[in-house]
């Protein structure tokens, strides 16, 4: 311990964070070796660029931005549907498509106690998230007379409950042995002078790293290799909290295959300029998604000679890759994103803080900055009432109030 405690005060000299050891004669032995263990294993030469990119705003103007082609699968002939159709069928009925739910997120804007997936959504069945979006599984499990590989990426915080969840449930009737539960990566939380919090319990504060962490959790874990295995060559990942998410979709795998493209995304007509939504563009020739925290109101509002929003293909977080692209994306690390947030933390005297403001940074890697590495992705705008509808807030917009709703009147539920 002696030498770990010696090597751990050189590293936060080295990087000004002696701080981290103000409370270390007050933690336990067990608490006090954790705590070295993490700061021999922070990557304090990352966290001080990280702290520099809080200093800046994302600044669009020097990059090229652009809509980006899309294609609506309203207006698909007769003939094309029929085509992208029997393409991605083939390879769903042939075991060739995987599913992966994002489920790491802490759900706070909703104040739920507990992992979003189990929220009852409040239907008269009381289902949760989770037993919906199993209902929209098993339904396509059957109709394709297939077992898809399911695999849930959850965090640090919420994977005992949500593996718990589902075994209390028995697995809501989805074959057991095909689901799977891995963890996503995290990232010590920073305050405004770029030092690392404490956390309550005198350890680091950690935070997940946002769902950009999921190409080097997917390998890490060994997931890609796991998919390999088993011959898959497409994976659709999508979020945990949207209620009428179809993750097995015939004509999104399709499309992909006819249009010779690695990656594939829905989207869905933005409702407002100021909708919470990333936007699909191109940036710099190559598919991106502008997220809603970024894009300026001038860039937000402008529209084109239609009078159409010229940045009005919604990102809904329902994107599908070839494993292939997968691997690649997975060797590299995806820039990270800031955001300034609440976070309890432990003071110099040793004190709990509970800010009522923001006061912390997190820092979060962006599943869609993955699209960037390839030239074409193929685009389906989808039609909102049946395939958008996000659990989010505790009221208003985007909550289980507005997904209910969404949810009975396509389920054609009184
Ligand atoms: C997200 C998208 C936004 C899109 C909108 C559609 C991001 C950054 N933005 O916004 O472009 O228009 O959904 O509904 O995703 N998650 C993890 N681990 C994390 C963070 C998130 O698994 O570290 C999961 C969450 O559990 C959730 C999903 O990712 O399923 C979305 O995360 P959230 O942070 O709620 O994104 P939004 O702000 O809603």
């Amino acid at each position: 311990m002696e030498e770990k405690l010696l090597a751990a005060k050189q590293m936060l000299q080295k990087y000004g964070q002696e701080h981290l050891l103000n409370s270390f004669n007050s933690l336990s032995k067990e608490k006090q070796s954790n705590l070295l263990d993490e700061i021999l294993t922070t990557n304090f030469k990352q966290m001080q660029e990280l702290y520099e990119t809080t200093k800046t705003k994302a600044d669009f103007h020097n990059v090229k931005l652009e809509p980006i082609a899309h294609i609506t699968k309203a207006e698909l002939s007769a003939e094309e549907l029929e085509k992208y159709t029997s393409l991605g069928e083939n390879a769903i009925q042939s075991g060739k498509l995987a599913v992966v739910t994002m489920a790491g997120g802490q759900g706070t804007r909703l104040g739920h106690n507990g992992p979003k997936g189990t929220y009852d959504l409040g239907l008269d069945s009381h289902k949760s998230i989770f037993e919906i979006l199993c209902d929209t599984m098993k339904e396509a499990c059957e109709k394709y007379n297939v077992t898809i590989p399911w695999y849930f990426m959850t965090s640090d915080a919420n994977n005992e409950d949500t593996i718990q969840f589902f075994k209390d449930h028995n697995y809501f009737g989805y074959p057991k042995e095909a689901i799977s539960f891995f963890i996503q990566g995290k990232l010590p939380m920073i305050d405004t002078e770029g030092k690392i919090l404490l956390d309550e319990d005198g350890t680091i504060k950690q935070a997940a790293d946002g769902h950009g962490g999921i190409f080097e959790a997917m390998r890490k874990n060994g997931v890609i290799y796991d998919m390999k295995e088993k011959g898959i060559e497409w994976v659709y990942i999508g979020g945990v909290d949207n209620v009428l998410a179809k993750m097995v979709d015939p004509v999104l795998t399709g499309l992909a295959i006819s249009q010779g493209t690695l990656m594939a995304g829905k989207s869905v007509v933005k409702a407002n300029p100021h909708e919470r939504v990333g936007v699909f563009c191109k940036k710099d020739n190559r598919p991106n998604v502008i997220e809603y925290t970024e894009i300026s109101d001038e860039l937000a509002e402008s529209t084109d000679e239609k009078g159409e929003l010229l940045y009005g293909e919604s990102h809904i977080l329902c994107n599908q890759f070839h494993l292939s692209a997968l691997e690649q994306i997975s060797q590299n690390k995806l820039p990270y994103h800031v955001a300034f947030k609440k976070a309890s933390y432990l003071n110099e005297k040793g004190e709990v803080v509970n800010p009522t403001e923001p006061n912390a940074y997190k820092f979060e890697a962006f599943l869609f900055d993955a699209f960037s590495t390839v030239d074409e992705m193929s685009i389906l705008r989808v039609k909102r009432e049946e395939e958008f509808a996000p659990v989010k807030n505790a009221e208003g917009v985007d909550s289980p109030e507005t997904a209910r709703a969404l949810y009975k009147a396509f389920y054609h539920i009184n």
